[in-house]
């Protein structure tokens, strides 16, 4: 049988932390064997934010070697703007997208709320506004069956179902599948230095722990792990030490993880101790990542090799996609 295609896209923005790692980049490497996976590093959404140009093309990049030194084999990965066609599928879906519809996306309050917030000056683009057009395009432009997503992204799913059904329906063709959430188990990793908030590099320095950390920054930060703020009377976790549990959890550490939560039930738990077992967890991880990134950087060159071929041959597909919408929906094509 055919292997069922998945697909997922992120962000060029920001520096890979222990959130986003945990949080999708971790599951996107387990998905590889049982599934076609295809992974895209999406610049172009990386546009709907306020951006420093010339930050764009190295943060491409450097997302791109972090993500093969976790595990995601090249051949997987590709480049959104090194495939145009999603952006000429993007503007095909644009006009099959209800303004209405796109008012109700949270995302957009959320972000534009954002821009608000850096100053006067910052635009909210109607590019943050139809970015979920875009996303649709990506998805849809591949025929995936599946997308990871959390749950920050079901409304954005939810609009790419309802526009490959409008394209089916105004073109009288079976033409798209609708495309399902594949929702898997993941960590949300709080911020250890405020745990009623997400990890998030935009919060700062000490509201993360970067992926590529030293081992004693990061025995530094989960030193520092908040673990008595917020209800912590008897029997209660307080929200950080149920944090450093979901740590330790989610870099599989199942034995130690039952130990420690056995010993927290009998009253007999020591925060310092567990603190020195999660940060012992967290290095021995990101150890063998940390050790590729060497490897990728001293051979750079040919890992771009790699990006720019798979996004080459993703550029394919789309193509054929994109050829045949544009038959479909009345306009005049080029073909090369
Ligand atoms: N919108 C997603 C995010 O902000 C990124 C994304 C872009 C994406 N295109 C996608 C995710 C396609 C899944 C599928 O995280």
């Amino acid at each position: 049988m055919e292997q069922k295609t998945v697909l997922s896209g992120i962000q060029p923005t920001g520096k890979l932390h222990l959130g986003r790692y945990f949080g999708a980049i971790q599951n996107w490497v387990k998905l590889q064997p049982e599934y076609h996976c295809i992974y895209s590093i999406v610049n172009y959404h990386a546009m709907t934010m306020p951006y420093q140009i010339k930050d764009l093309v190295p943060a491409t990049w450097e997302l791109a070697f972090d993500l093969i030194a976790c595990g995601l084999k090249p051949e997987n990965l590709f480049i959104q703007s090194l495939v145009p066609e999603h952006a000429e599928l993007f503007w095909v879906f644009n006009t099959m997208t209800g303004y209405g519809e796109l008012k109700k996306m949270t995302q957009f309050k959320d972000k534009s709320t954002q821009v608000n917030e850096r100053g006067k000056d910052e635009v909210i683009s109607s590019g943050l506004y139809t970015y979920p057009v875009l996303q649709a395009a990506d998805i849809l432009i591949y025929r995936a069956h599946y997308v990871p997503v959390g749950k920050d992204q079901e409304q954005h799913l939810e609009l790419t179902r309802n526009i490959a059904q409008r394209f089916n329906f105004l073109t009288g063709k079976d033409f798209f599948e609708l495309p399902e959430p594949l929702f898997t188990e993941v960590p949300k990793v709080m911020s250890t230095a405020d745990p009623t908030r997400k990890m998030s590099a935009s919060q700062g320095e000490k509201h993360h722990i970067d992926l590529f950390a030293t081992p004693e920054r990061i025995t530094k930060q989960i030193k520092s792990a908040v673990t008595d703020a917020g209800d912590t009377h008897q029997g209660h976790m307080s929200p950080g030490v149920e944090n450093l549990f979901r740590l330790l959890k989610a870099s599989e550490r199942a034995d130690d993880y039952h130990q420690l939560m056995e010993s927290f039930d009998q009253g007999k738990l020591q925060y310092g101790h567990l603190k020195e077992v999660v940060a012992r967890a967290l290095i021995e991880m990101t150890e063998p990542i940390r050790q590729r990134k060497q490897t990728i950087i001293i051979d750079k060159k040919r890992v771009k090799e790699q990006i720019r071929a798979s996004s080459a041959e993703m550029r394919q597909r789309a193509q054929k996609t994109s050829h045949e919408v544009k038959e479909l929906v009345g306009l005049l094509n080029v073909r090369f």
